[in-house]
C-alpha cells in the first residue's frame, strides 16, 4: 500500500500541505480545544465493526463481535459501537459499570476477568452478566455466591489457555504454561465436569492468545489446540457449547509499511477450522464469538500534540512535545511505534531527524525515535497516530499534570466527549488528616 492511502485508510489526508482528519482541518481543531487532545472519528469506528462483521457473516450468520472494553471505554465510543449492534467484553466491575451507565444490557456483555475477587462475582451476577472463570478453584466461590443471593445458575464458561500465544510484545502475549491466563489443557474436562455437576446447565468456552497480532498465521497453531480441546471436553462430557469464543487480538498496520492483517488467512485459520468442528461434531450452531479491542478503535483517533521546545544539543535533535507518556505509555511501556506525522507542511522541505519527547521528567518519556521529519518549529504542532486503542485509557496524571480532553468527528461537527482535567481534578478524594491541617 503507498503512503497516501495508508494514511487514507486512517482518514487522514494533506490537501495543499495541511494535514486533514475525517475532512476537519486538524490545526483548527487543535486550535479550538487545545493540545494535547485525543481526536476519535465516529465513521472509522462504525466502519472498522462493519468491515469486520461483513466478513463473519459472510462466513458464518450465528456470529458476534464482543468489542473489548478495556481498549477505549469512553462513553460515546462504546455507544457508537452499541449502536451497531455490537457486544461488550468487560475484565472489571468498572467495566461492567460504564457500560451500563452508556445503556448497554447486560445480556450483551460478558465479564473475562483474572483474578476475580468474590465482590466482582457478587457485581456481576446481581447485575446478571454473564462470568467467563479464569481459573478452576474459582468455581465453588461462583457457586457459593449465585446461592447466597438466590440467584439461578444459568451459564458459564472457562478461559482456556491453549499454551500457544502471540502479541506485539512479551507483555501482551495471553497464553503459554508459564502465563497467568486461564485454564490448560489437563484442568479443562474436569473444570466443565465440575461446572455441570454444580447445576450448570448452558455452557460456553473461551481463550485469548494475546494482542497486537499483526500476521494472521499467528492465529492458526492456537486455534486449533484450542479446538482440540473442545473435541476432547465434548466427547467425555457430552456437552454443548452455545458459544465458542476466540477471543480478541487482531491486529492493526501501526508502521506505513505495514499491511493490514489478512483476515482472508484468519477466516482459513480460525472460522474455518470452527466451521469443520462444528460439522465434524455435529454441533448444531453455536455463536462463533471473537473480542477484538484495537482492530475496532485504534485507528479511530489520533493524540494532537504541540511543539513548545526545539533542543539541539550537539548530538542530537529534540522535538519536545506537550504529551508524555503521562498522555500515551505505550512508546515507553511496550517500546510501542506509532506514526507520528505534523499538522502543517507548508514551507518546509530539509529533513532533520528528531527523537519527539514528553515533559515527563523521565529520559524514557520518548514517544518517537529517530524521526525523520520535515524541519520543525517551536509552536507546530504534531499528530500521532492510531492512539484510540490503549491511549486514554491508560494515561495518568503523572508528574501531576492533568488529563487531556477528549473529542469526537462526526458529520462534519466537533464534540467535546471529556473535558480535560483540571488542577482541582488532581486533589480529587484527598483528604487531609486533622493534624496537617
Ligand atoms: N479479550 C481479552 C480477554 C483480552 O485480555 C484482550 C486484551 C482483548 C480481548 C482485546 O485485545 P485486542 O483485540 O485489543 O488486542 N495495553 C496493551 C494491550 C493489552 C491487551 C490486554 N487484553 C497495548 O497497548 O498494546
Amino acid at each position: 500500500m503507498n503512503y497516501s492511502d495508508w494514511l487514507k485508510r486512517k482518514g487522514l489526508e494533506y490537501r495543499e500541505d495541511i494535514l486533514y482528519f475525517a475532512k476537519k482541518k486538524t490545526l483548527d481543531i487543535a486550535k479550538r480545544f487545545g493540545t494535547p487532545l485525543y481526536v476519535i472519528n465516529e465513521q472509522m469506528i462504525r466502519e472498522r465493526y462493519r468491515s469486520l462483521k461483513n466478513v463473519l457473516n459472510h462466513e458464518y450468520k450465528n456470529n458476534q463481535i464482543n468489542y473489548a472494553v478495556k481498549a477505549n471505554s469512553n462513553l460515546s465510543v462504546l455507544k457508537i459501537l452499541n449502536s451497531e449492534g455490537a457486544s461488550f467484553d468487560c475484565t472489571s466491575m468498572g467495566e461492567v459499570y460504564i457500560c451500563l451507565k452508556a445503556g448497554i444490557s447486560s445480556e450483551k456483555m460478558i465479564y473475562t476477568g483474572n483474578m476475580f475477587t468474590d465482590a466482582d462475582f457478587k457485581f456481576a451476577v446481581k447485575n446478571n452478566v454473564f462470568v467467563n472463570l479464569d481459573s478452576l478453584s474459582q468455581l465453588n466461590r461462583l457457586v457459593r455466591i449465585h446461592e447466597s443471593l438466590g440467584k439461578e445458575k444459568k451459564a458459564i464458561s472457562f478461559r482456556i489457555n491453549p499454551e500457544f500465544g502471540a502479541g506485539h510484545h512479551k507483555h501482551t502475549i495471553t497464553a503459554g504454561k508459564d502465563i497467568k491466563f486461564g485454564i490448560l489443557e489437563q484442568q479443562a474436562i474436569e473444570a466443565y465436569r465440575k461446572a455441570k455437576e454444580a447445576g450448570f446447565e448452558k455452557f460456553g468456552i473461551h481463550q485469548h492468545i494475546g494482542s497486537g497480532v499483526i500476521n494472521a498465521l499467528d492465529f492458526g497453531k492456537p486455534a486449533e489446540k484450542f479446538i482440540s480441546i473442545i473435541k476432547k471436553i465434548i466427547k467425555t462430557l457430552d456437552i454443548k457449547f452455545e458459544f465458542i469464543d476466540f477471543g480478541g487480538g487482531l491486529g492493526i498496520p501501526y508502521r506505513p509499511e505495514e499491511e493490514p492483517l489478512d483476515l482472508e488467512s484468519y477466516k482459513n485459520l480460525v472460522i474455518k477450522p470452527f466451521l469443520n468442528l462444528l460439522e465434524a461434531e455435529e454441533l448444531g450452531e453455536p455463536i462463533f464469538k471473537i473480542e477484538p479491542g484495537r482492530f475496532l478503535s485504534a485507528e479511530s483517533t489520533i493524540l494532537l500534540t504541540q511543539i513548545n521546545t526545539i533542543k539541539d544539543n550537539g548530538f542530537k535533535l529534540f522535538a519536545g512535545v506537550n504529551a508524555g507518556f503521562n498522555t500515551l505509555i505505550r512508546p515507553t511501556l511496550y517500546n510501542s511505534y506509532h506514526h507520528i506525522i505534523p499538522c502543517d507542511l507548508k514551507g518546509k522541505k530539509r529533513e532533520f531527524e528528531y527523537d519527539i519527547v514528553g515533559p515527563i521528567c523521565e529520559s524514557g518519556d520518548i514517544l518517537g525515535e529517530g524521526r525523520k521529519l520535515n524541519e520543525l518549529k517551536e509552536e507546530d504542532y504534531l499528530a500521532i497516530l492510531d492512539t484510540g486503542a490503549y491511549g486514554f485509557v491508560m494515561s495518568s496524571p503523572y508528574n501531576s499534570r492533568p488529563r487531556p480532553a477528549e473529542v469526537l468527528i462526526n458529520n462534519n461537527s466537533v464534540y467535546e466527549i471529556r473535558r480535560a482535567e483540571t488542577f482541582e481534578d488532581l486533589l480529587n478524594g484527598q483528604k487531609v488528616p486533622e493534624h496537617l491541617k
